[in-house]
């Protein structure tokens, strides 16, 4: 399997290209500001977010099927790959905000590591709908129905504020 290093290497994104990059995703100073400011209150809060996320994706059959059969294939019980996704996605989410504390780099390291993980789907076989789907979730982060969390907070990190008066 090839190492997070030999993708980005054989991708040849460059510094201009990843640059780019964080323009198209728009990672300004005052988002990565932003993602500081609610960092502790995420750190909190991510736990029962990952568990939400996890629930919603196991409700459905063609994604629970999916999760069932790669628990059988590698011998390891359903709630037994439930703990490793959850665990796994834990600080996966809270790398965002524990990287904007760091100074908001979300350079080469980061990147590596983000297309580690797009590399582990692809090689599982994990329909692209699903993945890309599934990116929904994080933007819905906080729901207004649920005021403990972030409310839009991922989809717009610059109006953040009222959850953690909230929380
Ligand atoms: C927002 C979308 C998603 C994110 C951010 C995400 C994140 C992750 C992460 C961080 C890992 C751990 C990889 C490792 O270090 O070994 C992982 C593994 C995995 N993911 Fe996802 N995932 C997403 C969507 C999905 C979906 C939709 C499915 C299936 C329906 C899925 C199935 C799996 C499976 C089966 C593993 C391997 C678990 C293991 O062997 O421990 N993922 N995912």
């Amino acid at each position: 399997m090839h190492t997070a290093q030999s993708i980005g290497g054989s991708l040849h994104i460059t510094e201009q290209g990843l640059a780019l990059r964080k323009q198209f995703l728009r990672i300004t100073p005052e988002r990565v500001q932003a993602l500081c400011a609610v960092s502790e209150h995420m750190e909190q809060v991510a736990p029962q977010l990952v568990r939400e996320f996890y629930d919603f994706q196991f409700q459905f059959p063609e994604t629970a099927y999916f999760f069932n059969q790669y628990a059988q294939q590698r011998g390891i019980s359903l709630s037994t790959l439930r703990q490793r996704l959850e665990q796994a996605q834990l600080q996966y989410f809270l790398e965002i905000f524990r990287e904007a504390k760091r100074g908001g780099d979300f350079g080469s390291a980061f990147l590596e590591k983000r297309l580690r993980i797009g590399y582990i789907h692809n090689e599982i076989n994990l329909p692209m709908k699903w993945y890309l789907g599934s990116y929904a979730l994080y933007q819905d982060a906080g729901s207004p129905s649920s005021p403990k969390r972030c409310n839009n907070l991922l989809s717009d990190p610059l109006n953040p504020p009222k959850m953690l008066d909230e929380s």
